[in-house]
């Protein structure tokens, strides 16, 4: 049986779960590939570095530009993370004509225009599936299983650590401060917190899914980025009281053509919380769990579910990459180029373009006519109350005043918030979250 030779660079905690199950599975992906794979260098930064699955001493080096000029590697895997030494090691492999796995998303985001450049010009390829979602083959369906369709909608949640303090926010009724540090203290979440907890871990792979479904590279500084740092337990409580939860979403979606420009399609890309209905079923993905639902117009609604980081479930969507390497290095093809630019031209459209819906909680004054004047401003800006609901309870001089607002552009809904927080009877910022209501 052919075989072919892995350098992978990198054995920490990704690195030693690819060894581990390759060690576990590798005969058994012999046997269904009809390729055999071997691992037989791995460049680390310390031999004697804690890791969670051994490798064996003998294949560990130090030295990365050995094993990736090493005649006998066919294919280098990056698992060392970061966007200076993985783009280099990723480039140098490249222009070696090796094919390059990775499962780096702040690099694919940022580089991936220059890096899928620089496969196509040396003519192989460079897989990513671990890049988005961990073990959840996201990358893969895009790309393959949905190739016949239009991907006309995305909702991802793509961050365990907000997924998982959010979770508890909603079931202990517990303040995000709270559950930050209790998740800090059990490992759930890095200190500091700043590249989950603030969406940007979510914006690079957002930004990815999006490139991949539209054919145009996303410029990352288009995406509207919100963390969930603002998503107070009151408002986990009034959401739940409305039949919603909230999650922070990578959001996808095709908007309606621009009249003045009808052949660019438009498209969103966003990440910020918003409020689900609870009857759907992103609304039930709990933890640190990753889903993503894509709509696609000839398949309809598609969802994808499982564990979207950890050693081993990343370590399966490297697997799948190898065997796919592995497949096209024995079989001389390139089956499916890993990002083609297609269908056209496309832009992200800026946010204050998208019409949304709104929850918004204002801390007002109890007092007569407080309801009118906020009426008033949204009125005059066109902009519909779906409902308005005045709870019991105060917090300090003011009370809470919750309304759920009809679509609207975002522009428009901001204008408006900003003369509503100017009213002296209005006694703290108003708070805005987006409803998705999945049309
Ligand atoms: N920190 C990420 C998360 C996992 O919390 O989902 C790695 O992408």
């Amino acid at each position: 049986m052919q075989q072919v030779n892995i350098g992978m660079i990198g054995g920490g905690t990704v690195g030693s779960g690819v060894y581990h199950h390759w060690q576990q599975n590798g005969a058994l992906m012999a046997s269904r590939l009809g390729v055999k794979i071997a691992i037989p260098r791995v460049a680390v930064k310390a031999i004697d570095e804690p890791r969670p699955y051994p490798i064996p001493t003998e294949v560990m080096c130090t030295d990365w530009k050995a094993v990736v000029h090493d005649p006998a590697v066919q294919v280098v895997i990056e698992l060392i993370g970061g966007t200076g030494l993985a783009r280099e090691v990723i480039l140098t492999a490249l222009r070696l004509g090796k094919p390059v796995i990775t499962a780096n998303k702040a690099l694919i985001f940022k580089h991936g225009e220059e890096l899928f450049a620089a496969a196509k010009a040396n003519r192989v390829n460079l897989y990513y599936e671990a890049s988005v979602a961990g073990g959840i083959p996201i990358i893969k369906t895009i790309r393959e299983a949905l190739v016949g369709n239009r991907i006309t909608h995305l909702y991802g949640i793509v961050n365990g650590t907000c997924n998982y303090i959010l979770t508890r926010m909603k079931q202990e009724g517990a303040d995000f401060a709270a559950v930050l540090a209790d998740a800090q203290r059990l490992g759930y979440a890095e200190t500091p917190p700043d590249l989950d907890v603030d969406g940007w871990d979510a914006e690079h792979k957002t930004g990815i899914l999006a490139s991949l479904a539209h054919g145009f590279w996303v410029n990352p500084e288009s995406i509207h980025v919100e963390g969930i740092r603002h998503v107070s337990k009151l408002d986990m409580q009034f959401a739940q009281q409305l039949g919603y939860t909230i999650k922070l979403l990578g959001i996808v979606k095709t908007l309606a053509a621009d009249g003045r420009r009808a052949s660019a399609k438009r498209i969103q890309v966003s990440v910020y919380p918003a409020l689900l209905p609870n009857s759907h079923v992103l609304a039930s993905v709990n933890g640190v769990f990753n889903a993503v639902f894509v709509r696609g117009d000839a398949v309809g609604d598609t969802l994808f579910y499982g564990r979207g980081a950890g050693k081993d479930a990343t370590a399966s969507a490297v697997l799948s990459d190898i065997a796919d390497a592995a497949l096209d290095l024995a079989h001389q093809t390139t089956r499916i180029p890993p990002f083609v630019p297609h269908d056209g031209k496309g832009r992200v459209a800026p946010l204050g373009e998208v019409v949304s819906r709104y929850y918004v909680r204002l801390s007002v004054v109890d007092r007569p006519g407080v309801m009118a004047k906020v009426t008033a401003i949204l009125g005059a800006a066109k902009i519909g109350i779906a409902s308005i609901i005045q709870p019991e309870g105060h917090e300090g001089e003011s009370v809470p005043l919750i309304l759920m607002i009809h679509d609207a552009p975002n522009a428009a809904m901001q204008r408006a918030l900003a003369k509503i927080g100017k009213l002296p009877v209005v006694k703290a910022p108003p708070v805005m979250i987006r409803v998705e209501s999945f049309a």
